[in-house]
């Protein structure tokens, strides 16, 4: 739960992030036991915006890899994503996909949240990622990982389930199976690559795991960055004495 909430590690773990994210002007939002961050997205870290403001070769490939017409974008990095946002609203017919509710800022950003006690989901316009975390039923230092992504669905190009009621797009095609939703995949880590960011997350959880064993360890140092952290534990705390 706790890594998926700040952005502070992102130069040290995600260090290719850093030239298409911004990763110091981060809002963070404590709702009670939830909490929120709003990190933006096509705008590079401050620490990776040259004087001249240009647009890095990072990020120049990552919007071509989204179709961005980059050749054509005179701006530089305080415009893009003002650019990115209004050329995403201009496929909005070709993808089917209706933006209209959105902001420019809900199109170019990455909206997290954590969920009280075990969720957390990035929203993006046209995605989101749902990771459920589990604990392991005998083991405290194992868990179970859920990863589930959600594509948004032109509209037309799937029909409802009547018996799921309008929020889900996909089609019962009988002896359960369902088109558009893959089959459930489970695997150890190691065993399979879960994509590059949550490779790079995952490589330093059992080294972060075994020194929370140390006799060294008298608690964590948690930066005003990381306050959706604390606010986590501060509420876990105070969940589980009343469970006691
Ligand atoms: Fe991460």
């Amino acid at each position: 739960m706790d890594i998926f909430s700040e952005t502070y590690h992102v130069r040290g773990v995600h260090p290719e992030s850093e030239f298409i994210a911004d990763d110091v002007n981060v809002q963070m939002d404590l709702y009670g036991r939830h909490s929120r961050f709003i990190a933006p997205m096509y705008i590079p870290s401050p620490r990776k915006i040259g004087s001249d403001k240009a647009v890095n070769e990072v990020m120049v490939d990552y919007l071509k890899s989204e179709g961005f017409p980059i050749d054509g974008f005179n701006g530089d990095v305080t415009t893009l994503r003002g650019a990115v946002a209004a050329h995403k609203r201009t496929m909005t017919s070709q993808h089917g996909l209706d933006f209209s509710k959105l902001t420019d800022d809900q199109l170019t950003a990455d909206y997290h949240y954590n969920i009280f006690p075990n969720v957390t989901f990035n929203l993006f316009g046209e995605q989101m990622w749902m990771f459920r975390h589990r604990p392991h039923p005998t083991d405290p230092d194992k868990m179970y990982f859920d990863r589930m992504i959600f594509n948004r669905v032109p509209k037309g190009e799937v029909a409802a389930d009547a018996n799921a009621g309008a929020v889900d797009l996909f089609v019962e095609l009988g002896e359960g199976r369902v088109e558009g939703r893959p089959e459930h995949v489970f695997y150890r880590y190691g065993e399979k690559s879960s994509g590059l960011l949550l490779d790079q997350d995952a490589s330093c959880l059992a080294g972060v795991q075994k020194g929370l064993h140390s006799r060294g360890m008298r608690g964590l140092w948690i930066s005003h960055h990381e306050r959706r952290i604390r606010n986590f534990h501060h509420w876990w705390e105070a969940y589980m004495a009343d469970e006691a």
